[in-house]
């Protein structure tokens, strides 16, 4: 926000009513708003009730309360206000400490207009300035927010914090686009590494004879092209985590490689015989079996058992699809922002039919139809009839749309093949069984089957017609018998 835009509040604590009263003259005159406290006990109370306080400025001596005590405090607050001290009998000692202390300025009574002016404007750039960071931080932390309620996602999340502020090695497994980065961020970010670099390495990405550069660094002129000294995703680690994704796909020379790092904390840049020290934590992930690969000659066992000292497993969406509801609103909420959207929602049959899909690219795969569904549909409710159709047949059983039907014959042959559909289906498109569990006769089913354009599915009605022949009496659907009862 353009701090002119803002109205900032600033809060005035001093025991002096003259003080105050002037102070709250010259800057409300200036366009900002305030709040007044004559001790530290109303001051407590004033900045409990308003804790969106941008400034504070503090006598220094107060009837109940030291003054730098009561900084200490504010400053203890979660995002806290800039402070400006101000004091009768200034001593440099006093300012230093309250330097120390996180106070901003220090000013010194009697009072002049300008000094202060110009103390307030600085101190409230600065309250900017943090604010706008603290947005932006905020932003690409909820990039990589792992969602979900689920008893395995929790769980997860008590692993991560487990093992968050230890420097144990981990290997992370599952599937294509379960989340396995976002786990990876996780546990760097509750870590004590949290505020060094994160490094991430895809070793699927890099050509073979690049990787050992990336990950070492190359001294100048240690091989054509060379040209510049580089510095290895190792050392730009050093203090932090590296994130050696795709480890599954890393060559076995590769892999020889990483495993004397892992063993002796130390590193070689290619073109160099200088031994170079690292204080790393080594995250891995793959979506790749190591175990098979183990068996196969494509990865190193003694690897697998220095990387695997801590396993985590993220588990797919399908076996989680309680928590499909829950991303899906995550992600609605994202991408309605970005693209400037009225808040959108998808409907509950919509997402019914979400819950039962398989999602075999996870919640990448449900993240990425989410954002082109929010893009591509013109409404604020995402309905049923909106979801791509491969997505299932379910969405055929609901209530037909009756904004898009004219006559009452339409909706009632529409109704009842939409309720033809749902027993068909209910009963694992058995005709016999659905035409007697809905009291008709079977060839009054079979003609409906024709006059509506239901075919039943291949594999589905083979396995009926074969299976049921005995002890159903079923025709194959294809042979549409006469009715025999
Ligand atoms: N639990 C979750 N909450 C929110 N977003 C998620 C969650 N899981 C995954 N995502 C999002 O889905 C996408 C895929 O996640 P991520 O890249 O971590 O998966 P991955 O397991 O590393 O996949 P791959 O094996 O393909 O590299 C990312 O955009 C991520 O932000
Ligand atoms: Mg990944």
């Amino acid at each position: 926000m353009n701090p002119k835009e803002k109205r900032y509040k600033i809060l005035v604590i001093d025991d002096e009513e003259n003080i105050r009263k002037s102070l709250k003259m010259i800057l409300e005159y200036e366009g900002y708003a305030l709040l007044e406290a004559g001790d530290g006990l109303k001051a407590r109370e004033v900045l409990e009730d308003y804790p969106e306080i941008d400034l504070v400025l503090l006598d220094i001596k107060l009837p109940d309360i030291d003054g730098l005590a009561l900084l200490g405090e504010i400053k203890k607050k979660p995002f806290p206000p800039e402070v400006i001290m101000i004091s009768g009998h200034g001593t440099i000692s006093m300012a230093v400490e309250a330097t120390k202390l996180g106070a901003f300025d220090f000013l010194e009574k009697p009072l002049h207009r300008e000094r202060i002016l110009i103390s307030v404007r600085h101190a409230l750039e600065a309250r900017h300035l943090k604010s706008a960071y603290q947005d932006i931080k905020k932003k690409t932390e909820k990039r990589y927010e792992l969602i979900g309620q689920h008893p395995l996602i929790k769980n997860l999340w008590q692993e991560i914090l487990k093992i968050a502020p230890t420097n144990a090695t981990v290997l992370i497994q599952g599937e294509s686009g379960t989340g396995k980065e976002l786990v990876a961020r996780a546990i760097h970010a509750h870590s004590p590494r949290a505020s060094e670099s994160f490094v991430q390495v895809n070793c699927a990405a890099i050509p073979e004879e690049l990787i050992e550069s990336e990950l070492f660094g190359h001294e100048k002129g240690a091989f054509t092209g060379a040209s510049e000294r580089l510095l290895g995703k190792f050392e730009l680690a050093d203090g932090g985590t590296i994130f050696l994704d795709e480890i599954g796909d890393m060559s076995l020379k590769t892999q020889s490689k990483v495993l004397r790092v892992l063993e002796e904390g130390e590193i070689q840049r290619v073109g160099s015989s200088k031994i170079i020290k690292v204080d790393v934590r080594v995250i891995a992930a793959t979506n790749k079996d190591l175990r098979k690969e183990i068996k196969e000659g494509r990865f190193r066992e003694d690897l697998y058992f220095r990387l695997n000292v801590v396993p985590l497993y993220v588990p797919p969406l399908r076996d989680r699809k309680e928590d499909i509801p829950l991303l899906v609103n995550y992600f609605c909420a994202i991408y309605s922002e970005e693209n400037n959207f009225k808040r959108k929602k998808f409907s509950p049959q919509a997402l019914e039919i979400m819950m039962k899909y398989p999602w075999k690219g996870n919640v990448r795969e449900l993240k990425n139809l989410v954002e082109r569904l929010i893009i591509l549909t013109d409404k604020e409710i995402i309905e049923a009839e909106d979801l791509p159709d491969y997505l299932g047949q379910e969405k055929e059983i609901f209530l037909p749309d009756f904004r898009k039907i004219k006559t009452l014959r339409d909706f009632r042959e529409e109704a009842e093949k939409n309720f033809i559909l749902y027993k068909l289906k209910a009963n694992n498109w058995n005709v016999s069984r659905t035409a007697r569990e809905i009291d008709t006769p079977r060839s009054n089913l079979y003609k409906k089957l024709e006059q509506y354009g239901i075919k039943i599915l291949a594999g589905a009605g083979e396995a009926v017609a074969s299976s049921s022949e005995n002890e159903e009496g079923e025709e194959s659907p294809n042979s549409k018998g006469q009715d025999s009862r």
